[in-house]
């Protein structure tokens, strides 16, 4: 399969977006790279330290840097970002205007509240939330804000109770 679009692949914390590049990356024989990790090697820091130092200002203004680089390079097919990116600066439209081919992994609050309360504290904005019934009452608001922006996506895939190789694959049935 020839693929001569860039994979970009968007959704929430948690939905599982840089498992998924690498399973396509591997599927596809495609590079990969996710954006969160760009940004801690080039900033040689953790993006929750990258909060704390210089705060989401700094963290929003970089990010949208840095995702210039990788929609610019040529090296990178598949690029992973973070569940803020689409929703900040001019990021979605910079990922639509180079025409890449977008899937949204569509999770549901029950999933995400599950996946993301066990590694909470790798994730800034939601590591000092307690409770799992205020996680998701958070990811149900954060959500319903930020779905305007997953929804400009070309494919929405729904992620809840497939296996990682089911969902690789629906995306690469719906790109031939
Ligand atoms: C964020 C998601 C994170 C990371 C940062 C902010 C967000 O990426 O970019 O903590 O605003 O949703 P993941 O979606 O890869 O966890």
């Amino acid at each position: 399969m020839i693929i001569n679009k860039k994979i970009v692949l968007l959704g929430y914390m948690g939905s599982g977006k840089s498992t998924i590049a690498k399973l396509l990356s591997k599927k596809l024989d495609l590079m990969n790279v996710d954006l969160d990790n760009y940004i801690e090697k080039k900033e040689n820091k953790s993006i929750g330290n990258i909060f704390k130092i210089s705060g989401e200002l700094y963290f929003r203004r970089i990010e949208n840097k840095y995702l210039k680089d990788l929609l610019d390079s040529d090296n990178y097919k598949i690029i992973s970002i973070g569940g803020g990116t689409p929703c900040y600066s001019d990021n979605i439209e910079l990922i639509t205007e180079r025409k890449c081919i977008i899937f949204y992994l569509r999770a549901n609050v029950d999933t995400l509240a599950d996946r993301l309360f066990s590694e909470k504290d790798k994730r800034p904005l939601i590591s000092r939330i307690k409770f799992k019934k205020d996680l998701k009452t958070f990811i149900s608001k954060h959500l319903f804000e930020r779905n305007h922006f997953y929804l400009k996506s070309n494919f929405v895939i729904d992620v809840d109770k497939k296996t990682e190789n089911e969902i690789s694959n629906e995306c690469i049935n719906l790109l031939s």
